[in-house]
């Protein structure tokens, strides 16, 4: 009962073969599910540093992975085709999904060979601001590219006269073009490498058209492999109406240079930002790094007027998700460290780094293919708990659930708000406790979103039972 179920490449439920379309009798099957969104893992060029690079990894040749978009509580089909010769998988970044359609290496499914499709199908009971991205090579892939922006429509429009999503991401190329070591073992054993070029969208500082006036729903993902982002937007009229996909439960205030927006590897913001009424006006989204402010991309007003113009933020609905009774919530405990000497794991065909750096309860990961790995936890369906994740090590880590999400109840060292979320940050010497109901059974990964983190150790999985 605790073991990782077994799955084999022949016996793993769903795959479509080489060359076969859907067969009939999965077909009947599916009769109620819209058109699948072809995905074809593939290899890319695109000039990222000027110069055009090559050997990055999208879903087309020549351009960068899309936003998807989708509607809450209507179903979704994506047939991912592997093209590369490395494995691959599909992951949903904070959508709470069947566990099968999870995309985690040997725990929800095999990888994907070259070849191979891999139909997921899934309805999103939660609108907000997603993003989705591979669980296999993922220091090889998510490096090169694959990292993309997921939307899930609200129900009921929340009246923005525009919606841009920002993807912010680094690239480690030269400025030839050519690509540098994507991880090393210095950056994986402290805050992960840094990229050397900064991407808004695969692009340097690109600027968008809002309307002059108009209400604009500001998306902001953070889908680096490393780098934790201080954002600001001098001089913006607007709020912050979402964090990692949810409608923010208390008023934060909006960021400024001594309180910039943090974005951790994985996490999100949806700002409202009330453009100026007169048009050319620009609004830029800054980076503040060690020293220095980076132009991430700018917002200029222009056109015809939204029909916003002077009203007030738009406010966004609640997702749908069961609120946990502190009283009776069960604790379970979790440290996060540092892990000299741990055994290599055994990532089977999903890329392994080479070393071990660091730990879960004090133990490395022992690999997305190891036999016999059992959960860090145990939970019933339906129980209300809290994880108190007590970070032992120097370095910041946003620590990810999938398929569930939980909220910050309280820290040692700040007061936070308590908004829902897949993926927190957990500072240095920080004990952070957060707080939910394992209502969505199956076997979760649970790690932290520092890729080079989570393939040296920092990663394992939470497991919600079935009864
Ligand atoms: Cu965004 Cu386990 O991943
Ligand atoms: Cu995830
Ligand atoms: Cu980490």
């Amino acid at each position: 009962m605790l073991q990782p179920k077994p799955i084999t490449r022949r016996t793993a439920l769903g795959f479509v073969g080489a060359g076969s379309a859907l067969g009939a009798t999965q077909l009947s099957g599916l009769a109620s599910t819209p058109a699948a969104l072809e995905m074809s893992v593939q290899s890319a060029a695109y000039p990222i540093a000027g110069p055009v690079t090559k050997g990055m990894v999208s879903t087309s040749p020549d351009s960068p992975p899309p936003v998807i978009r989708l509607r809450q509580g209507v179903p979704f089909a994506a047939d991912v085709t592997n093209l590369l010769p490395d494995y691959t998988t599909m992951h949903w970044h904070g959508l709470r999904v069947p566990n099968a359609m999870d995309g985690v290496p040997y725990l929800t499914q095999m990888p994907i060979a070259q070849g191979e499709t891999f139909p997921y199908r899934f309805t999103s009971p939660d609108a907000g601001t997603y993003w989705y991205h591979p669980h296999c090579m993922t220091m090889d892939q998510m490096a090169l590219g694959l990292t993309g922006i997921l939307i899930v429509d609200e129900e009921k429009d929340p009246g923005f006269d525009a919606d841009i999503a920002l993807n912010l991401r680094d690239f480690r190329v030269r400025p030839n073009g050519e690509w540098l070591d994507l991880w090393t073992g210095r950056g994986a054993a402290r805050g992960g490498t840094l990229g050397t070029v900064m991407t808004t969208n695969w692009r340097r500082s690109p600027r968008y058209k809002a309307p002059s006036g108009g209400m604009v729903r500001l998306r902001i993902a953070a889908t680096d492999t490393a780098r934790i982002y201080r954002l600001v937007l001098p001089g913006a009229d607007g709020v912050i109406v979402a964090r990692d996909g949810h409608p923010v439960r208390q008023e934060e205030s909006f960021p400024t240079r001594e309180q910039p927006l943090i974005l951790g590897p994985g996490q999100r913001a949806d700002l409202a930002i009330r453009m100026p009424p007169e048009s050319g006006r620009i609004i830029e989204v800054q980076a503040l790094t060690a020293g220095q402010v980076r132009l991430l991309a700018t917002l200029e007003s222009g056109g015809p007027s939204g029909t916003n113009t002077g009203k007030a933020f738009p406010r966004l609905v609640p997702n749908p998700i069961p609120d946990v009774n502190l009283a009776s919530a069960r604790l379970e405990e979790f440290v996060f460290g540092w892990s000299p000497d741990g055994n290599l794991p055994n990532n089977g065909l999903c890329g392994t780094l080479g070393y071990t750096f660091w730990s879960v309860n004090r133990i490395p990961w022992a690999g997305d293919a190891a036999q016999g790995t059992g959960a860090l936890a145990t939970f019933k369906r339906g129980e209300h708990v809290v994880l108190r994740l007590r970070n032992e090590s120097p370095n910041a880590h946003p620590i990810h659930l999938h398929g569930l999400v939980f909220r910050p109840i309280q820290s040692n060292k700040r007061v936070l708000p308590s908004n829902w979320t897949d993926t927190a940050m957990l500072l240095k010497n920080e004990t952070l406790d957060v707080a939910l109901v394992a209502d969505n059974p199956g076997d979760w990964a649970f790690h932290c979103h520092v890729i080079e983190h989570q393939k040296t150790g920092l990663a394992g999985f939470i497991r919600v039972l079935d009864t």
